[in-house]
């Protein structure tokens, strides 16, 4: 069996970028792969946050995941702190990297300038600047054959690849070189208010975003007021990036596909289109956040699924990194 892996940060509420670009994938995957899911807490911490938060959003995420279908007996869902290796893997491949590669990638050149734009310019930890070696380890432990993830990911994805390159080749072959799996569509699901951005979560317009747990009542007012064009056609363009991506959502919730969506609601306004979209979002989520408001009063649970996915993982974890520090030339005397 091939084995996927692909993490998560504990953001506490996922957002429907999250679900399309990466969850939805990974309930299709447990069936016919060996899978490993992390909760990556350690990435969480390369930016400023408060502890107790950082608790109860790894609790959110786990109930979140397990709510859309994530199976404890199909994968092994953990959290990354919990596993040994990530951080002494990071070690060895941050030794591998070089800086300027690091400095280079997007995703820490926009957050260290919102950081040092932020109030009182906060300092950049260079945990930020390590973020991609981390999540190059979080892949790398596993030997993983595939990594779905949103497009978003793709430049660290591609680190990922050049880092296992470079320890196989220095040292000797070890490592797959993993593939992304990113979805056709829906890989970069836009902000409602914002559609020339992503959705995420530090959306500064609360509309902007829609969360899995969102009630019925918020999603539809999110979805109704999402930003359009002054056209009144349900087309899939470039220039209509507000109706592409509720068409994007369209298809992704209820696996139509573009096309199909396109002619149903020809000659069709845009408000009867909103109004569906916002039916087939509600019809998705809806049990899922009941069954997540469920499995949120049962820690216990909760905890035994963590704990059985990081026993699973830690196994597979350590294989890898007794042959990585054999082959780095470390003595093992104990
Ligand atoms: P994170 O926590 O930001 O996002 C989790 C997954 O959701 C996808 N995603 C999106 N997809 C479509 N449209 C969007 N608007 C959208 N926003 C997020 C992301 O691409 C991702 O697949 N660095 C990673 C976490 C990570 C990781 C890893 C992933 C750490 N180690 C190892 C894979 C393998 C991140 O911050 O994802």
């Amino acid at each position: 069996k091939k084995v996927v892996l692909t993490c998560a940060q504990p953001t506490g509420k996922l957002h429907l970028g999250n679900y399309i670009g990466a969850v939805r994938q990974w309930v299709k995957m447990q069936e016919d792969y060996e899978c490993y899911f992390g909760i990556v807490d350690m990435h969480a911490i390369t930016m400023p946050y408060v502890p107790a938060e950082l608790r109860k959003n790894t609790y959110m995420c786990a109930a979140q995941y397990l709510a859309c279908g994530l199976d404890p007996d199909k994968c092994s869902m953990f959290i990354q702190s919990n596993v040994r290796g990530h951080a002494e893997l990071t070690w060895i491949l941050a030794c591998l990297c070089p800086i300027g590669q690091l400095e280079r990638m997007t995703q820490f050149k926009d957050k260290a300038r919102k950081l040092s734009e932020g109030a009182g310019g906060a300092s950049i930890g260079s945990g930020l600047l390590f973020y991609p070696v981390l999540m190059a380890a979080d892949i790398l432990i596993y030997n993983a054959d595939l990594v779905p993830v949103g497009e978003d990911q793709k430049q660290h994805m591609e680190l990922a690849r050049d880092l296992a390159q470079k320890f196989n080749n220095t040292y000797s072959p070890t490592f797959n070189l993993p593939e992304a799996y990113i979805p056709k569509t829906g890989a970069r699901i836009m902000s409602l208010q914002n559609p020339d951005a992503k959705m995420s979560k530090s959306d500064k317009n609360a509309l902007g975003s829609l969360y899995m747990i969102d009630t019925p009542d918020v999603l539809r007012k999110k979805i109704m007021s999402a930003v359009t064009d002054s056209g009144s056609e349900v087309k899939f363009a470039e220039e209509k990036s507000g109706i592409s991506n509720l068409i994007s959502i369209m298809s992704s919730v209820t696996d139509k596909s573009v096309s199909d969506i396109e002619s149903e609601f020809a000659g069709k306004q845009y408000g009867a289109f909103k109004k569906a979209v916002a039916d087939a979002v509600i019809a998705k989520f809806d049990p899922i956040r009941i069954k997540y408001e469920e499995l949120m009063t049962d820690k216990a649970y909760l905890e035994s699924v963590l704990k059985r996915g990081a026993a699973a993982a830690q196994r597979r974890a350590d294989k890898m990194m007794s042959k990585v520090y054999r082959k780095a030339g470390y003595v093992d005397a104990i």
